[in-house]
């Protein structure tokens, strides 16, 4: 399969996964199954939900097989269970019951039960979040991707029940912020960014007696940085607690390729540099070099441009080296080419990546979707 921007997709092309819809009320609201051919009114139903893309079924490229990172129904349930809590703990002003720990809990041992079973932890996918439900797919991400990087640096199972729940947990604080300021389009005042920082920290005294001393010294300093330049105490690398400096990682990753009302997303590439550039000023050499054996910068099924000049698309990742996968090449006239492979290819060290776009127009490649234009003809 390939990934195809809404922008490229035509009719004819078949859907190689089910395009759900997330909204505050349904958090996985089919819209449109696999195996459906696109027509119009599909691709329009597509853009007006402003769903970036979709993945589309092509021939030369059926070996990339792109899975959800969890389960699909484990993920609603997360999410349901999220909000449930999140909502409570918002609506009763900041008090949260121990029935909603006991929730948020078990979301957590799912979490981990599906993530160990899993044989390969990279997160391959494109996970497009609804602007509606960001916090709660946020405080889900964070949880997923630091459990992934805690599995990655051996953590046994109590050790992980604790991360993640600091990573459900870890914006709760959030809920009692108000929303003028959460989603201000433009810069925060000092003020409103004074009232910002008391998020990692205005929730604590609530889940004092519900969660561990660890849960609670994680939450608290996920904005903290190496230099003592964070919020909210300052703390120095020493001092920061070692789920809180997981968090910050998987955090910011999240953030940055999220689309949020003040600024576009990133692409994961960019985010990884980003990343790269905070160590020991803001973030763990260590944690980060673990996250970056989850996380890739160019997901499977997407076009990249090689320093060659040719269009190629990513076929397979390498938790050693998340920046030099294994791609296809895309010759100029459609047909397709070579695999290519970056990491393990004496013959292609000199050849890097220089552009990704999910964003190529994928119309000249007539042997790529040629399951996609015949169907278009047949139909
Ligand atoms: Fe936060």
């Amino acid at each position: 399969m390939l990934f195809i921007t809404n922008k490229y997709l035509k009719p004819g092309m078949i859907l190689a996964k089910d395009v759900v819809l997330s909204s505050d009320s349904n958090f996985s609201a089919l819209l449109l199954s696999e195996g459906q051919v696109l027509n119009n009114a599909y691709i329009r139903k597509i853009i007006h939900h402003s769903i970036d893309g979709a993945y589309i079924k092509s021939e030369a490229f059926e070996d990339i097989n792109v899975e959800s990172y969890i389960d699909d129904m484990i993920k609603t349930e997360s999410l349901t269970q999220i909000k449930d809590v999140y909502y409570e703990f918002k609506m009763s002003s900041g008090k949260i019951k121990a029935s909603a720990i006991k929730q948020i809990s078990s979301v957590v041992d799912d979490l981990i039960t599906e993530l160990l079973r899993k044989d390969d932890l990279t997160y391959n996918v494109i996970d497009f979040k609804n602007f509606d439900i960001y916090t709660y797919q946020h405080c889900l991400n964070v949880a997923l991707l630091s459990i992934s990087t805690g599995i990655s640096l051996g953590m046994g199972d109590h050790e992980l029940h604790e991360l993640g729940m600091a990573g459900l947990l870890h914006d709760i604080g959030k809920m009692l912020i108000p929303v003028e300021i959460l989603n201000k389009p433009g810069k925060l005042t000092e003020e409103e960014y004074e009232i910002m920082k008391t998020h990692p920290v205005n929730a604590l005294k609530q889940l004092r007696n519900l969660v561990s001393t660890n849960v609670l010294r994680g939450i608290e300093s996920h904005h903290e940085k190496l230099d003592g330049t964070g919020y909210p105490y300052g703390r120095k690398s020493d001092n920061i607690h070692y789920y809180g400096k997981i968090l910050a990682v998987c955090d910011i990753y999240d953030a940055l390729t999220s689309d949020r009302p003040y600024r576009r997303s990133a692409y994961p590439n960019e985010v990884i540099e980003y990343l790269m550039g905070c160590v020991d000023t803001h973030l763990d050499y260590d944690i980060l070099s673990h996250f970056m054996k989850v996380i890739v910068a160019y997901p499977i099924g997407t076009f990249v441009k090689l320093s060659s000049g040719q269009l190629a698309v990513v076929v397979k990742n390498y938790p050693e080296n998340i920046m030099r996968p294994l791609v296809r090449i895309v010759n100029s006239d459609g047909t397709v080419g070579d695999d290519i492979d970056l990491f393990h290819d004496i013959g292609y060290m000199n050849l890097t990546i220089v552009d990704m776009g999910y964003d190529y127009d994928p119309t000249s490649l007539t042997g790529a979707l040629k399951s996609a234009y015949e169907t278009r003809i047949v139909s």
